[in-house]
Parts: structure tokens; C-alpha cells; sequence
């Protein structure tokens, strides 16, 4: 796969069907993650796979708890305002994050990535973008979580037996599988809203306003 077709169309994808990903698949998803740098190149990462049904299931249980947590809290009357002001693209982010809640036990695979000893938590991330990134080339859909994080963290390492006195701490829950919905180009506000050019507020003199990455006909 083209590298650019990576990047623009690697989305939240909640919608998986319960079919195992091959052990082969999964090699390369992490094999992939752990090329990414980190801060010193220090590696100080844990990538945790869990397909273990009875063990996705009491996840699935804690992840609906805390989505419930997350709506009635920095959520909290999101809905309602994306109904009033007719905000389809929230609506759609709503809907499928709900289908994830009530259906997070179907997933095959779930990835916990883990760091320690990073004052700004970033070096954890690259990684975890590359094993999406690669798992998109093998028609892997992924969503990184981070609600189970937020409201879970303890729940989570009990389960998992992560060791409470080593400083591991939990970045996101990666849930991984065969996508039932269609990959599609990631939709965004345009480029030159957010970027500045040489001082604080001033805008580029550019703007970019089509997607400079475009699907083929084939899709
Ligand atoms: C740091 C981070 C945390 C996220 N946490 C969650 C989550 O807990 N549950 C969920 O369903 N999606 C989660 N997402 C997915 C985003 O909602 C999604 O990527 C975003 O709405 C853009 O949609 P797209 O990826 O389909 O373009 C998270 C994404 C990021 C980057």
C-alpha cells in the first residue's frame, strides 16, 4: 500500500467483525510498532495483545462502564447540542463510539500499549500510530481508546496482571479487527485553519482546499 493512502485514510475504525487476525498479521502490526522512535531511543514500551474471549468480555464490560462515565462527564450534553445544532459528523462519531460500547466483546484483538519513565508521555505514541498504520495494510481497521485509561486504569491492570509497583502506565486500548465498514479519506478542517505561518495568528499565504491525497477509482 502507498504510503499517503495510509495516512489519509487510517480512521477510527469501531465497526469489526469477530473473525481472528492471523498470528502472522499481528507479528507485523507490532513488529512495525517497535521500529517507531522513542525519546533516547529508550524503547521503555510494553505492547500487551489480549484475544482471550472471557478476558475481552470482562474488558468489553469495564469499557461500557466507562463510556458511560465519559458521557455523563467531559461529554456531557454533547449529543444533545450535536442533535440541536444538526452536527451530522458528531452525530456519526456518537453513533459508532456507541456501537464499539455495546459491542466491544465481539472484538478479536485488543493491543495495550504501556510506558514508563517519560515525563511527557509522547514517546509512546509513533509507535502506537505505526501498528495502526500497519495494520491498515493488512486491511486491519483499528481504534486507538483511551476511555478504559481515563476511568479504568486500575480495573484494566488487575485483569492483566500488570505489576502495580514497576511505574507501567496504560496509553490506550487499541481494538483491532476486519473492518465492516468501508475505509474512507479522513475529513478534517482545511489545513491553513490551523497552521500559522512564522508568528502566532498569522495565516500561511497558501490554502489547500481539496485533499492533496485523492482515492483512485478503484477505491
Ligand atoms: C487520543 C485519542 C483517544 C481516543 N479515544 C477514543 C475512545 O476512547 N473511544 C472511541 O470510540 N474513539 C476514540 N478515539 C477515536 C477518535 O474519536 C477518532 O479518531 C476521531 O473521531 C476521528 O475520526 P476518524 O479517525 O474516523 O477520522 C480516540 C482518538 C484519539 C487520537
Amino acid at each position: 500500500m502507498e504510503i499517503f493512502e495510509a495516512l489519509y485514510t487510517t480512521r477510527a475504525m469501531r465497526r469489526v467483525s469477530s473473525d481472528p487476525i492471523p498470528g502472522d498479521v499481528v507479528r507485523s502490526m507490532l513488529d512495525a510498532a517497535i521500529r517507531s522512535p522513542s525519546g533516547g531511543n529508550s524503547q521503555n514500551w510494553r505492547w500487551l495483545t489480549v484475544t482471550d474471549r472471557s478476558a475481552i468480555g470482562v474488558l468489553g464490560e469495564l469499557y461500557a462502564e466507562a463510556w458511560v462515565e465519559l458521557n455523563e462527564t467531559f461529554y456531557k450534553g454533547k449529543k444533545e447540542a450535536a442533535e440541536e445544532r444538526g452536527d451530522e459528523a458528531t452525530k456519526r462519531v456518537l453513533s459508532s463510539s456507541q456501537w464499539l460500547a455495546d459491542n466491544f466483546e465481539k472484538v478479536p484483538l485488543v493491543v495495550f500499549p504501556f510506558f514508563r519513565n517519560d515525563p511527557s508521555g509522547a514517546s509512546i505514541y509513533p509507535g502506537v500510530w505505526s501498528m495502526m498504520l500497519a495494520a491498515r495494510a493488512h486491511n486491519v481497521g483499528t481504534t486507538l481508546t483511551t476511555v478504559l485509561g481515563i476511568f479504568k486504569q486500575k480495573e484494566v491492570a488487575d485483569l492483566l496482571g500488570v505489576p502495580p509497583d514497576k511505574g507501567w502506565q496504560n496509553a490506550a486500548a487499541i481494538t483491532c479487527g476486519y473492518p465492516l465498514g468501508k475505509w474512507g479519506l479522513a475529513k478534517r478542517a482545511p489545513v491553513q485553519n490551523v497552521v500559522y505561518e512564522e508568528r502566532w495568528g498569522t495565516s500561511p499565504g497558501w490554502s489547500v482546499d481539496e485533499s492533496l491525497w485523492k482515492p483512485t477509482a478503484q477505491g
